[in-house]
């Protein structure tokens, strides 16, 4: 482990000369449009910013954005000290250690810091944390974008966290955003289905692996800590609570312990969305009655500000979603497979694997399973897939291979009543029908008469070393 707690990592990130404070900024939409204009206009790794001083909010109360938005972040949240020089690089590092790690349960302890300050029942107050409005067409102020949704599959022992977007409504209470499918959303239907509440932890900030864990597509029966533990390579701390029975992280910076009841529903939304638009507009969704509410001194609510792309999580998608389809291709027994990259502004949209070709029918193999295994399949619309000698980060490449290589006629296939979501932009408003279409595309050189297919024109690597050792200095600037 090379950090300990989000507090441990904030002094990491600061060391590696990742981090900006800004101080006496407004909630009220400044938060937000800096966020949005620092990470669009001056791409590619702004800093990690924390505000301070929040206007309304006691000092020393503060908000964390852009945990996840550089490789090195990223890197030392995963504990990776390797080098690399490439994303792909980087994405296959934590692939492999995804491949490697078996979950290690959560590890119970008693207490942590959050206990210094409780307040229970009528003098729980949400609207103390500095909850920003994110967007100018946000239907209410978010406390969270960057927390964790702790729930329990009521017929198992299997205890799920996830990042699902949560809007304050009063002193007690919030609405809540569950996407169909997600396993919170699995969750609750089961509890409602025998008719009782689900028990419910908040966690607004705390060890940003966690939550690395909480907003990738860990599969089902997993814990996300034990996920966590597994990629630390040793076991998450975590205290139960006594209201809610769940688990929470010995260093979270605030925890709300409470409940989301059958039938109790209040207007959320809208919020400007990941995918770049306020896709679904104010409707009923489920609400949170908290109970309690613990913070630690000087607490941090992590926050993530989703907007037109590139956004502070563009990068995390990028990186967790190829990763994750990478091993569930090989796990599927796909061979072959050279590298997955899902591109920025269409992180969950816009899937590109590389493979190199073996046998009949193992280009569409890739492209089917990539489309619709659980880490690719929410809300996809295009899968690609080209040759090894295809760099899949590099869009030129991409575009080139899918301009040369395919024949739109035979080489697109449309899968029809695939899993999307009311954030689908073009899903019509007026539609109940939450499924979407995509496109799995061949890309690559036709398998059958592959190797008649005309030759690359390129410099070959033994011309481009002589040219280079001969005119790099003249006309590259090499030494
Ligand atoms: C900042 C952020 C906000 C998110 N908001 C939502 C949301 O409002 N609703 C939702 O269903 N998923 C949301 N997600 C995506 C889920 O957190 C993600 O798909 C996660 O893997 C779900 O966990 P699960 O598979 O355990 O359900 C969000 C992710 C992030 C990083």
């Amino acid at each position: 482990m090379i950090y300990d707690g989000l507090r441990d990592w904030l002094v990491k990130v600061d060391e590696l000369g990742e981090l900006r404070t800004l101080e006496d900024v407004d909630w009220n939409l400044e938060m937000g449009a800096i966020v949005d204009v620092l990470y669009r206009e001056h791409p590619p790794y702004p800093p990690a910013l924390i505000f301070d001083k929040i206007k309304g909010h006691a000092n020393g109360y503060r908000t964390l954005f852009g945990h996840f938005a550089s490789p090195g972040r990223i890197a030392l949240t995963l504990g990776i000290t390797e080098e690399f020089d490439h994303v792909l690089e980087f994405t296959r590092m934590y692939h492999d250690r995804m491949g490697r790690c078996a979950p290690i349960p959560m590890e119970e302890v008693r207490s942590g810091p959050v206990h210094e300050h409780a307040q229970e029942g009528k003098d729980v107050d949400l609207w103390r944390f500095p909850a920003p409005l994110l967007h100018e067409k946000d239907g209410g102020r978010y406390l969270g974008t960057g927390h964790l949704v702790i729930t329990k599959d009521p017929d198992s022992d299997w205890i799920n966290a996830g990042t699902y977007r949560m809007m304050s409504q009063d002193k007690t209470s919030a609405g809540i955003y569950i996407g169909p499918g997600k396993h919170g959303y699995i969750h609750k239907q089961k509890y409602f289905e025998k008719g009782v509440a689900m028990p419910v932890n908040i966690v607004l900030g705390c060890d940003p692996l966690v939550w690395f864990a909480a907003c990738s597509p860990v599969p089902s029966g997993i814990s996300e800590f034990d996920f966590a533990g597994g990629l630390r390579g040793e076991p998450i701390k975590v205290i139960r609570s006594d209201i809610t029975g769940l688990p929470y992280p010995v260093d979270a910076e605030i925890v709300l312990e409470g409940e989301i009841r059958p039938g109790d529903l209040k207007e959320e939304g809208p919020f400007g969305e990941w995918p770049g638009y306020y896709a679904s507009p104010r409707s009923l969704e489920a609400v949170v009655r908290v109970k309690r509410v613990l913070n630690r001194n000087d607490p941090i609510v992590s926050c993530a500000n989703p907007a037109r792309p590139p956004h502070v999580l563009t990068l995390l998608r990028a990186i967790t979603r190829s990763a994750h389809v990478w091993e569930e291709l090989e796990k599927a027994g796909v061979p072959e497979i050279r590298g997955v990259w899902s591109h920025e502004p269409g992180p969950r949209q816009f899937t590109v694997v590389a493979i190199k070709q073996r046998y009949p029918g193992h280009v569409k193999q890739a492209g089917v399973i990539a489309s619709q295994c659980f880490s690719g399949g929410y809300q996809n619309r295009f899968t690609i897939v080209v040759d090894d000698d295809i760099d899949p980060t590099r869009i030129d490449d991409v575009v080139w291979a899918l301009s040369t290589r395919c024949d739109p006629e035979g080489d697109i296939d449309i899968q029809r009543r695939c899993w999307s979501s009311s954030l689908d932009p073009m899903i019509h408003p007026d539609s109940k029908v939450l499924m979407n279409s995509r496109a799995v595309i061949d890309a690559c050189r036709p398998y059958e008469w592959m190797a008649r297919f005309p030759a690359v024109a390129e410099t070959s690597p033994e011309l481009r070393k002589k040219v280079l050792g001969k005119y790099g200095r003249q006309f590259f600037g090499l030494r």
